[in-house]
């Protein structure tokens, strides 16, 4: 029985997981660096100042992310704790539940462990991926989670973002391609393409891309803030093998100076 179960796990899960990998539209990877503080302060102040309206980070205490961060206690309070929490308190909104369900047909989730469950790639993406929709409630779909729940409350950084058909260069194995004589970018339509309207947002493409990657790094030390020591702990625990390894073979040479 063992053995059949065994058996079974191992030809379902290719197929459970290329399940996964098909729904849904692709996904781009994201480099994130959970030992950049400069990135990790930036979405810390993205996040309490767009997201905790709605949004709690329930199993993070201030205080952590402010020593994690190197953000001195006084200044965590003054720019980044605004319900008038103290500094031990965790990261909880002011908004209630159940208001919630009313307002936005479902609950805003607790975002302290999004980032595990969904993945950072997941994350960059859905950001970015507000568009234009009259039929929903707040006037935005998103291409990452259809229908969702949650308004665009970037709008004002990013821009209104529309989706439709454009000219789209041609991708190959990873590789943009050109006309080989003319060095033209070869294109082709295609639809479901989203666009940013110009001059609608305060950041232009790049620099909203840097701040949501920014906010995703935050949450990604959220959701597992003790790799953060372990990186640390890890680079003391090569130092010390590389220590001990010259102490051995000191050693070693003077045991074995006699033998040879
Ligand atoms: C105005 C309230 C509101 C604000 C502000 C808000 N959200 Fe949301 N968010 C929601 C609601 C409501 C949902 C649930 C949507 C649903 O399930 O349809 C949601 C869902 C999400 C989800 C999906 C969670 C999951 O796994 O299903 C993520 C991720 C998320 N929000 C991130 C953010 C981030 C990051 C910010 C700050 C930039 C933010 N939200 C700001 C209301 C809000």
């Amino acid at each position: 029985m063992k053995k059949l179960l065994a058996v079974f796990m191992l030809v379902a899960l290719p197929v459970l997981s290329l399940a996964t990998e098909q729904g849904g539209p692709e996904l781009e990877s994201v480099d994130i660096d959970v030992s950049d503080r400069i990135a990790l302060q930036d979405g810390a102040r993205t996040f309490v100042n767009y997201c905790m309206g709605c949004h709690s980070a329930k199993f993070q205490r201030y205080e952590r992310v402010a020593d994690d961060l190197g953000i001195p206690h006084e200044l965590m309070l003054d720019k980044l704790v605004f319900t008038g929490a103290k500094i031990g308190d965790h990261m909880l909104t002011g908004m209630q539940p159940a208001d919630a369900k009313t307002w936005f047909g479902a609950a805003p989730p607790d975002l302290t462990l999004v980032a595990r469950v969904r993945g950072t790639d997941w994350l960059y993406g859905y950001l970015r991926s507000f568009y234009e929709d009259p039929a929903r409630p707040w006037g935005v779909n998103n291409k990452v989670f259809p229908n969702v729940g949650m308004p665009n409350v970037l709008v004002g950084l990013q821009g209104r973002q529309v989706i439709g058909c454009k000219q789209v260069q041609v991708v190959e194995d990873d590789k943009k391609q050109y006309d080989p004589l003319t060095g033209v970018p070869l294109t082709h339509e295609a639809c479901d393409q989203l666009t940013i309207v110009p001059k609608t947002g305060t950041l232009t493409e790049e620099q909203f891309d840097e701040k949501v990657k920014n906010l995703v790094t935050f949450l990604a030390y959220s959701a597992n803030p003790v790799k953060l020591q372990h990186q640390r702990i890890g680079t003391y625990v090569l130092l010390y093998l590389a220590v001990l390894f010259i102490f051995a073979y000191l050693l070693k040479r003077e045991y074995w100076k006699d033998v040879h």
